[in-house]
């Protein structure tokens, strides 16, 4: 009782900070790195392993916030080895990405939500709130000094990730005091190997990736590195990703271990419903009133892997594809579960799955309107 009640006054003294920080306009401080790197072709990108000149880094402790914003050569974070984003995975991240459109310019998709996200995972990590105005200026700054990184070549982007970790050197179990906010910026291609071709998933009972009253609605590093084993199963067995299931009756779908997932089946469009153990993907959010907006009928529920064969067996099951930053829109070719594997439609891209990705990059790399206002232009 007595340790979460200092939680909370933590955290309402980080709010107070943070408005207070805002009140006086911090100023972000800038150091140019002294040689610039050679940036990669567009052909070679693939995805992260190409990293920018610069990063925007933002510390925390309690007597002072957020504080100390300052963009600075990209390079590593000296940290004491009991850090304990090390021990303990206090750690926290998020995904979006800018694009160059066929002028030149670059903008943002949906800068806000995931910045908003970002808050949201750092309460259920109880690491203190930052004020999102600011950060989404920092990253506007950061992203006009590193301007020439965003490539142009079709199907690339900028991917930005902004991340927070505990850096309190302790290894004890508590929350840390002090914490490192930083983004760094990303050229990439495609994700998957496969490009736009239909992946493969594989389903398991055997093992899960979160719990209800867990930590899978946000977006941590534990949720990730619990992934691995079974991912590394689906790949010795020939597939891509694991499809979870539910961690309580393990029969439910839940999420791709990189992206939400949605099933055509007969005229319904059916993804799973946020049931607080599943990531509220902002391209998941992007998909459902993109299909609404055409008048296709989105439900968001409960869906059973047995459902799913069943509907497959029927031959209601036309289309199954992922949705997610990285991932974009991702067509599932086929899928197997219990020691069985089916084939979606004719195991290549919909027609469903085919719209959705051209019309989404249209909106991202400004080919078209932006009649949900998801465009962020940075100037
Ligand atoms: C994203 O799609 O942005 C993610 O964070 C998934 C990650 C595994 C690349």
């Amino acid at each position: 009782m007595l340790f979460s009640r200092n939680i909370i006054n933590i955290y309402n003294n980080v709010v107070k900070t943070n408005h207070y920080n805002l009140e006086v306009a911090v100023e972000i401080t800038y150091k140019k790195a002294e040689t610039l790197k050679n940036r990669p072709e567009g052909s070679a990108l693939g995805f992260g392993t190409f990293f920018t000149d610069h990063m925007f880094n933002m510390d925390y402790n309690p007597q002072d916030g957020w504080h100390n914003p300052r963009i600075e050569p990209y390079g590593p974070i000296a940290m004491d080895p009991s850090s304990m984003v090390l021990h303990y995975g206090q750690a926290i991240f998020e995904g979006l990405k800018a694009y160059r459109t066929d002028s030149g310019e670059i903008q943002l998709f949906r800068p806000k939500d995931n910045l908003q996200r970002l808050n949201f995972s750092a309460d259920k990590l109880c690491i203190p709130a930052f004020d999102e105005t600011f950060v989404l200026d920092a990253l506007l700054q950061l992203l006009r000094i590193d301007k020439d990184w965003v490539p142009s070549a079709p199907g690339t982007s900028l991917y930005i990730r902004p991340t927070i970790i505990a850096t309190d050197p302790y290894i004890g179990l508590r929350s840390s005091n002090t914490f490192r906010f930083f983004i760094i910026l990303s050229p990439v291609g495609a994700y998957y190997p496969e490009g736009f071709n239909p992946v493969k998933i594989w389903v398991t009972k055997e093992y899960v990736r979160a719990v209800r009253g867990g930590v899978g609605q946000a977006k941590t590093a534990g949720n990730y590195a619990a992934s691995l084993y079974a991912t590394s199963l689906a790949y010795k067995d020939g597939y891509t990703q694991v499809l979870w299931l539910d961690g309580v009756e393990q029969k439910y779908i839940e999420e791709v271990g990189t992206m939400n997932i949605f099933f055509c089946i007969g005229d319904e469009l059916i993804t799973p419903e946020l049931n607080r153990s599943i990531l509220a993907g902002v391209t998941r959010d992007s998909v459902i009133k993109l299909a609404k907006s055409w008048g296709v009928k989105v439900v968001e529920r409960q869906l059973s892997i047995d459902e799913v064969f069943e509907a497959h067996e029927k031959g209601l099951l036309k289309e199954v594809f992922g949705s997610g930053t990285a991932a974009i829109i991702s067509p599932v070719g086929k899928i197997k579960f219990d020691g069985k594997e089916i084939t979606v439609g004719d195991g290549n891209v919909g027609p469903f799955s085919a719209k959705l990705f051209n019309d989404l990059m249209d909106i991202q790399y400004g080919k078209s309107d932006d009649p949900f206002h998801w465009i962020m232009p940075v100037k």
